[in-house]
């Protein structure tokens, strides 16, 4: 019940499970984690919050959203906190000014190809990007807006051929294309949690869209089961050389 109200942190990245320790320096403060430990979460466990979308601590870290960019004294540019590992002395910033503004103009990107309906939206109050918007301080939107997949009608007030309505025919989910930021978590909890692979996205740029990973009747069935509807592996058909060998066989008795 207690995850209801208060629910578990997220530090972005799986725990590392080295033996090793590393200590190295964030914003000031020296932390140390086991060797392998995502900056990420290391900024994480010393109580520093790096901001991010595509980052979640059930799955590996993707480096799709470029939310999460620190600097790094002595590297050259701006690598993603959730894929780039420590490593002993790193002196790292996650809150410099190049950082904030970085950070605004790929935010000011994605709520370019959003709705922006946050007061009729479900998820009002709780959602991420929502979230990630304040936190990174974006106010405005600079770009104007173009006919993409989310308007039902285009800027002259006809029918957008654009336009992808939700999806309900799932039984489990409903995919509404116009509030997905491509971030893939979906797709990699079904790669790395579920071991379903149902997932994928296809498509590119404005374009992409998750989808069925694999087509029900190529590499998986849907079955009725006690607890309703499910995809199953397909059973495996023999192909024609080796169904002709068989038959050709002769039959022992
Ligand atoms: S539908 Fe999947 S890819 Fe789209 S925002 Fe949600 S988790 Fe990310
Ligand atoms: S959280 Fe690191 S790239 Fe998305």
């Amino acid at each position: 019940m207690k995850d209801f109200i208060i629910p578990d942190r997220d530090f972005g990245t799986p725990a590392a499970k080295s033996k090793q320790m590393v200590t190295l320096s964030i914003d000031g403060f020296d932390v140390t984690v086991p060797e392998g430990t995502s900056i990420m979460r290391a900024a994480a466990e010393a109580g520093i919050q790096v901001p991010k979308l595509c980052a979640t601590d059930s799955v590996d870290a993707f480096g799709s959203c470029r939310l999460c960019l620190v600097e790094i004294e002595g590297r050259n540019g701006t690598p993603a906190s959730c894929t780039t590992p420590v490593a002993p002395g790193l002196k790292v910033h996650t809150q410099t000014g190049k950082l904030k503004q970085l950070r605004r103009g790929v935010m000011e990107l994605y709520i370019s190809d959003h709705p922006l309906d946050c007061l009729t939206c479900s998820a009002n109050g709780d959602c991420e990007l929502q979230d990630m918007a304040g936190a990174v301080g974006l106010r405005d939107v600079r770009y104007e807006a173009v006919d993409t997949h989310f308007r039902a009608r285009n800027t002259s007030g006809e029918a957008n051929p654009l336009y992808i309505p939700r999806d309900d025919s799932n039984p489990y989910f409903s995919y509404d294309p116009q509030k997905c930021i491509v971030c893939s978590r979906c797709v990699r909890a079904c790669e790395e949690v579920q071991g379903t692979f149902a997932l994928t996205i296809e498509g590119r740029g404005f374009d992409s869209r998750v989808s069925f990973g694999a087509k029900p009747t190529m590499r998986w069935r849907r079955t009725a089961s006690p607890a309703g509807l499910a995809f199953r592996p397909a059973r495996r058909r023999p192909c024609r050389k080796s169904r002709s060998s068989r038959s050709a066989r002769p039959r022992t008795p």
